[in-house]
């Protein structure tokens, strides 16, 4: 237990200076493997940097959810347009057609409907994920909470010490349990968390003070979408995580459970890749539901 006297919170975050010594387009990893920085770029755009990631593995824990209920119907006709899949083994290999040649960031903890026993101390066999050929295994960090705390980190080390002998990188999930605050304060805490033990990307919720979470981070920070929110403000709220330095989103509720999901995912891609500001996205948006 490091020494808490005089535990002084950070504030030097240097959000105008850009990441020093890299040597790759994707942050933190100019030091890994040839397997773990090809499979990041399969994820991150060698060109930009960025992804943009389809997440549609709610039904974990949530089962057949508004949009989710039938992914052969819903999901599959957007996979086209994503970077990345975000999916559960069993909806994988069940509804996602193995000729898609899309990168998966694969949902590799346990879940469970009574949330406070999620994930305990479980992720899948490092084989299984292999057999699968996924770019990624995402698992959940539950900072903060007594209960799931110390199971989560343990999964979220386990799953990097098998990623690391196989060249498949890890994504830590920062969980938000309903007591938690939602600032840049529990964010930086817990991006930072995954980080250092272990993730190559980090997802988390944007904030106010975003800018100063990424720049703690030394790995991609995406975001995930969050509730279903008009289009305009969840066009806003890429923009603003892109602008604050997000490598990306990985969005799910609020691509899918658009109306016009094919178009949405797409005016989200121009945000994140092209830089397009929230009204033209938004006007991309209505040209492309026509
Ligand atoms: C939860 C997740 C979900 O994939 C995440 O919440 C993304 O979906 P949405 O954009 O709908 O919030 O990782 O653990």
């Amino acid at each position: 237990m490091a020494d808490l006297d005089d535990l002084r919170e950070g504030s030097r975050f240097n959000t105008d200076i850009a990441v020093q010594n890299q040597a790759f387009h994707i942050k933190g990893a100019s030091h890994l493997g040839w397997g773990m920085k090809d499979r990041l770029t399969r994820i991150f755009n060698a060109k930009t940097g960025k992804t943009v990631m389809l997440a549609f593995d709610h039904g974990f824990i949530m089962g057949p959810t508004s949009g989710l209920e039938r992914i052969d119907l819903t999901i599959t006709p957007l996979m086209e347009y994503a970077d990345c899949l975000m999916c559960s083994r069993g909806i994988l290999q069940t509804s996602v057609p193995a000729n898609i040649n899309k990168p998966i960031c694969l949902r590799a903890d346990a879940g469970s409907t009574i949330l406070t026993e999620l994930n305990d101390n479980v992720v899948i066999d490092i084989e299984d994920a292999i057999r699968m050929n996924v770019s990624a295994m995402a698992v959940m960090l539950a900072i903060g909470d007594p209960r799931m705390e110390a199971k989560t980190i343990a999964n979220l080390f386990h799953a990097a010490n098998q990623g690391a002998k196989y060249g498949i990188p890890v994504m830590g999930v920062t969980a938000v349990g309903k007591d938690m605050e939602r600032d840049s304060r529990y964010f930086g805490l817990a991006s930072r968390v995954a980080a250092e033990n272990g993730a190559n990307i980090v997802k988390t919720y944007y904030c106010e003070g975003f800018s100063n979470v990424v720049a703690a981070c030394p790995v991609p920070v995406v975001i995930a979408g969050g509730k279903k929110l008009p289009e305009l403000e969840a066009l806003e709220l890429c923009y603003r995580a892109i602008n604050d330095g997000a490598a990306g989103v990985d969005m799910g509720r609020n691509v899918f459970q658009s109306e016009y999901p094919i178009a949405m995912i797409q005016a989200v891609h121009a945000v994140v890749h092209e830089g397009l500001d929230a009204n033209k996205a938004f006007e991309m948006f209505n040209d492309l539901k026509k």
